[in-house]
């Protein structure tokens, strides 16, 4: 995954793709650069990231009110110089930055080395440039030679073009996000809102094939698919571009994790009609399922015991990306959620497209409006939970299971009760997300941040706490967490356990005395226990206190471990938004 963005209006291009790059970083850092048209193209790119980039290549000396830009996540070439993008045509008059993947890309390289094109790099994206060349030198102007050009490719990208003489920016998708934002005499185009949320409100999803063609002027938008003009509708988003910043933080995903009092109560804020909807919806289906990736999976996984607890119903759970092997399950009768932040997860879609065919209703559950899987679902529901820029899901997922808990109470006719309930945790977040709480957790993660090996073990609803818990420690401190359901850890992997070995036990009213005996089995051999519980005990060597909340308390128990993970990420050396090797949404698949 990439991040992309274009400016065309009456600033200094160069600032503006600064700020956006920065705001987009998050969809990968190991590279950067941008192009500006003034009189002539200029290009400026490296390895490294954009803070690094700003000062060495001194994007803002850059002239120009046109320009397009680039954050790179390697898939196809290393980390070089000549990898990173804009990439540039042979005559070196049209320029591209792409994000996503060409799959017929050798196919088209080995057909322009035939024609005599000379490659510079080892990525994908260089064959757009010199196809759209290629079409020019045999009589097309610049659009239509780009509209030909993208007919060829295989694959999903998102891409914005420029081209030297010309005030124009071309923009197209097929499968990767992209979103225009419309200004006053000025137009952005990004894959995500808050690389110009500071600028404007106002956008226009693009869908797929769609081909906009960007002056001063005005937009033109072409569906390719359907080789017609087409008309996209503008959307006022309600995000902040307080929300996109960091303010006094040092890191986005502190900021985040902090908000979480607040997100939560967004995310039940819902139309209680189109709630009722969707619960009719549930009632009249034969079998649902519920898909995701990563943490929405594990969204997912804790929503089918609160579903089981407060609904009596039986929903089947699902990674996306194992979709398929069940999809001849689905009728006409089937509904299935998609469950995913960005809305843009390539298995997700795959999920909600294989829905589609077979006839299945599909319910989407995401933080992005305008979205890919939002528009492709028959209705959806927005957490309201705001941009998340950190890689790391952190309130998103709160949101996640706050929603999923609503939908239970509301199917099982408690909605009130329900909202009443979540409305309660506000109180019960504010105090887990205090300075004192973190400055006890820290305490914590100084004791364990030398540590290889940590496991995780809940039962019930804390299983799905567990698993959670051990993503975020892994994925952002780089130490192997492990999550097991309580029960499972004596059936193997207790042979691990060694003097010291953390173990991190989640535990409930409810299933105290079996968990605080899986516990009792660590301890034995040696393990060292974190209770995270609402109730202190002897087999506790550090006890967090998270109160007691029922089916709410996956989402009150996790905040701690998010904390924790965050801690140990810092005290590692390590940048907790941008771990390394993951990106925030993944288009590929
Ligand atoms: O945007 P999505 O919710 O579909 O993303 C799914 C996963 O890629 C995501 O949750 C991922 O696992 C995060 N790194 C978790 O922190």
């Amino acid at each position: 995954m990439c991040g992309i963005i274009g400016y065309m209006g009456h600033r200094k291009a160069s600032s503006i793709l600064l700020k956006g790059l920065k705001h987009l970083e998050y969809r990968g850092y190991d590279s950067a650069g941008m192009a500006t048209l003034s009189s002539k193209v200029e290009v400026r790119k490296d390895v490294g990231k954009i803070a690094e980039l700003e000062k060495r290549l001194r994007f803002e000396e850059m002239e120009g009110e046109v320009g397009i830009g680039h954050t790179r996540w390697a898939t196809h070439g290393r980390v070089t110089k000549e990898n990173a993008h804009p990439h540039f045509s042979q005559n070196k008059k049209i320029y591209v930055v792409h994000n996503g993947i060409i799959e017929n890309y050798q196919e088209l390289r080995k057909f322009l080395k035939n024609n005599g094109f000379r490659f510079y790099s080892e990525t994908d994206t260089e064959v757009i440039p010199n196809l759209i060349q290629y079409e020019m030198e045999r009589g097309k102007n610049f659009e239509e030679a780009c509209k030909a050009a993208l007919k060829r490719l295989d694959g999903s990208f998102a891409v914005v073009i420029m081209h030297e003489g010309e005030e124009k920016l071309i923009a197209a998708r097929r499968g990767s996000p992209l979103v225009i934002g419309v200004g006053d005499g000025e137009y952005f185009v990004a894959s995500d809102i808050p690389a110009f949320l500071e600028f404007t409100k106002k956008v226009i999803f693009m869908y797929d094939w769609d081909f906009a063609v960007i002056t001063k002027n005005g937009i033109k938008f072409y569906n390719l698919k359907e080789d017609r003009e087409v008309e996209r509708s503008i959307d006022v988003i309600d995000w902040d571009a307080e929300q996109a910043r960091k303010g006094e933080f040092k890191h986005f995903m502190i900021k985040e994790i902090l908000e979480q009092a607040e997100t939560i109560q967004r995310a039940i804020m819902q139309d209680e009609d189109i709630v009722a909807a969707i619960v009719e919806e549930m009632k009249k289906a034969k079998g649902i399922f519920f898909v995701g990736c990563g943490s929405s999976y594990h969204a997912c996984f804790a929503a089918s015991y609160i579903f089981s607890k407060i609904a009596n119903l039986h929903v089947n759970v699902m990674l996306a990306s194992e979709f398929p092997n069940f999809k001849h399950f689905l009728t006409k009768e089937t509904l299935v959620f998609a469950v995913s932040q960005s809305g843009e997860t390539a298995d997700v879609l795959e999920a909600v497209r294989a829905a589609k065919e077979k006839g299945s209703k599909v319910i989407s559950i995401t933080n992005v409006k305008g979205s890919s899987i939002t528009r492709y679902s028959d209705s959806f529901l927005l957490l309201n939970a705001g941009p998340e820029i950190c890689v790391l899901s952190t309130k998103t997922y709160t949101s996640q299971l706050a929603l999923l808990t609503l939908l239970a109470y509301a199917y099982a006719g408690r909605y009130e009760e329900g909202r009443k309930r979540l409305k309660y945790l506000w109180n019960v977040v504010y105090n887990l997300t205090s300075r004192t709480s973190r400055e006890m957790i820290k305490k914590l993660a100084e004791k364990l941040k030398n540590e290889e090996h940590l496991f995780v073990i809940g039962r019930g609803l804390q299983y799905a706490t567990a698993l959670e818990a051990a993503l975020k420690i892994k994925e952002v401190s780089y130490i192997h967490a492990e999550a097991f359901a309580g029960g499972e850890l004596k059936h193997g992997t207790i042979a691990l356990i060694e003097d010291g070995t953390p173990c991190m036990v989640f535990v409930s009213e409810e299933t105290e005395k079996e968990i605080i005996s899986n516990a009792v089995e660590v301890k034995s051999r040696g393990g060292y226990i974190i209770g995270i519980s609402p109730k202190n005990n002897d087999v506790f060597d550090f006890w967090i206190k998270v109160p007691e909340c029922g089916v709410a308390n996956p989402i009150v128990q996790i905040i701690p471990a998010q904390i924790l993970a965050y801690q140990l990420a810092v005290l590692r050396g390590y940048d907790p938004d941008k771990p390394r090797n993951l990106a925030k949404s993944v288009t590929v698949k």
